[in-house]
């Protein structure tokens, strides 16, 4: 019988979640959900605890379903521990996107500035929990959604050595879903080879007989449904450079190859409708209202207004495919093992992979081209700087990470931002 734990499970995403076990009960056979969260997202935590309890009793499965604020209790023997926490909740995302914004760059929760902080938010926490998995459920794997999903899960493995740790996201999952019906095929027709970071991977598309169909979809780019999430302002890429590229850039790319409109967008929306955090409080409380109601035991269509609807796909189908021993394809944040030359084989990255029993197992995808090898060696040293000081709270690394990322301005202005994003934060940061 499995135990699955969830840590952040007050996360309105989580009846999603729940959805994606109920559909695959028969092939995962699951006994314990236990959703854990702090005091903070008690109150969430409780809602959403009794509205997936009825889910489950409105099946003909026996799932109990566990809500509790002490995490090492929870942890005992666990076989699966997903992560979708947010240290600091809205409030703190919020923060990210203004505090940068009120300097003229982009403040978003994964990229620029906000996403840095987030990491520096977020790394001490996930140390603490792979310490107490280290003690509780030893040989859990670890199904790591918390934003910057790529980072964490870089910290995981290489810095605090927990190996059996496999980094989702949704965006190439809505990518899969979505590109079929614009090229006029079946998903099953298509085989689809990724590779780069979270958030800031390219693919390829090839049909049944391995006639290459990125040209065709590079055209249809631009057009609606392509397969980014709601969270991303759409602006046009350029065709003649895609085209040049020959790769389908992944939703996230529009930060840095339409930096300026992005940044132009960003600055409107927020002084109009607020940030996209001020926008998803409401979205939320919307959410939270449904899930109060008795009555309610499925899946409210609002939360597919959030940008990660559809992660429950990832994450169940992850986790099925190791308790099965599948061999499915995913794309995953895991170790790089070679599968893209330019970088280490030991850094993680977001490539197609074969999901089994044994974890995620990177297929090779061969030498990038100079544009991509220099944009992926930018982004990783980015990365590492992040995690490097997300845990010595060294803040002369802080800028250099500030320094590699596009998204932040050099010099007087970085220090500033970086400042007030350290005070603005000062709570969540007991390493600087
Ligand atoms: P949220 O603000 O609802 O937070 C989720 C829960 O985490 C809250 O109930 C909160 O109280 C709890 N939490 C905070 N600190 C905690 C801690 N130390 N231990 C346990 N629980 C804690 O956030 P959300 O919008 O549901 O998003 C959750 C996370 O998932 C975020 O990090 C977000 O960036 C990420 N996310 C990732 C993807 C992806 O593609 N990888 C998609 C969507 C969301
Ligand atoms: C995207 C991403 C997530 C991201 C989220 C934001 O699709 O894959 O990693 O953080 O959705 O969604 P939200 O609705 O919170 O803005
Ligand atoms: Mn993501
Ligand atoms: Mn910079």
């Amino acid at each position: 019988a499995i135990k699955i734990v969830t840590i952040g499970g007050g996360s309105s995403y989580t009846p999603e979640l729940i959805e994606g076990f109920i559909k695959r009960f028969e092939e995962l056979p699951i006994k314990e959900i236990w959703l854990v969260d702090i005091e903070e997202g008690k109150e969430k935590l409780e809602i959403v605890g009794a509205m997936a309890q009825r889910m489950w009793d409105a099946t003909p499965y026996e799932v109990k379903i566990h809500t509790t604020l002490n995490r090492q209790e929870a942890l005992i023997d666990a076989d699966f521990v997903t992560t979708q926490f947010r240290v600091g909740l809205l409030e703190a995302r919020i923060k990210d996107e203004r505090i940068p914004s009120v300097h003229g760059m982009l403040g978003q929760e994964t990229n620029g500035a906000g996403g840095i902080l987030k990491a520096f938010r977020t790394i001490p926490v996930i140390k603490h929990i792979i310490e107490d998995m280290k003690i509780y459920c030893p040989d859990a794997w670890l199904i790591n959604f918390t934003n910057p999903s790529g980072i964490i899960t870089e910290a995981v493995i290489k810095s605090f050595g927990w190996q059996k740790c496999i980094g989702l996201c949704n965006v190439p999952e809505i990518s899969m879903m979505k590109e079929p019906e614009i090229l006029g095929k079946k998903r099953a027709e298509l085989t689809f080879r990724f590779a780069g970071l979270n958030h800031f991977h390219w693919h390829k598309i090839f049909d049944d007989e391995g006639t290459e169909l990125t040209g065709k979809m590079i055209s249809n780019i631009n057009t609606k449904n392509n397969g980014t999430p709601a969270n991303i302002y759409s602006a046009k890429f350029s065709l003649e450079m895609l085209k040049s590229m020959n790769l389908i850039p992944c939703g996230y790319h529009r930060y840095y190859y339409n930096a300026k409109e992005m940044l132009k967008h960003a600055l409107e929306e927020f002084a109009e409708g607020g940030t996209r955090a001020e926008q998803m409080f409401e979205v939320e409380s919307t959410l939270f209202a449904l899930y109060k109601n008795p009555d309610l035991c499925t899946k409210p269509d609002q939360l597919e207004k959030r940008g990660g609807a559809y992660y429950s796909n990832a994450a169940c189908d992850c986790i099925s495919a190791i308790y099965n021993d599948k061999k499915l394809h995913m794309v995953v944040s895991t170790q790089n093992k070679g599968a893209i030359p330019c970088l280490d084989p030991k850094s993680i990255v977001e490539v197609s992979s074969i999901i089994s029993a044994s974890g995620a197992e990177p297929i090779a995808w061969g030498e990038m081209r100079s544009a991509e090898r220099g944009w992926l060696q930018l982004m990783k040293a980015m990365e590492e700087c992040t995690i490097q000081s997300a845990i010595t709270g060294d803040y002369g690394m802080a800028l250099e990470a500030f320094a590699l990322n596009p998204l932040i301005e050099s010099g007087e202005e970085a220090k500033a931002v970086l400042d007030e994003l350290l005070v603005a934060h000062e709570k969540y940061l007991p390493q600087f």
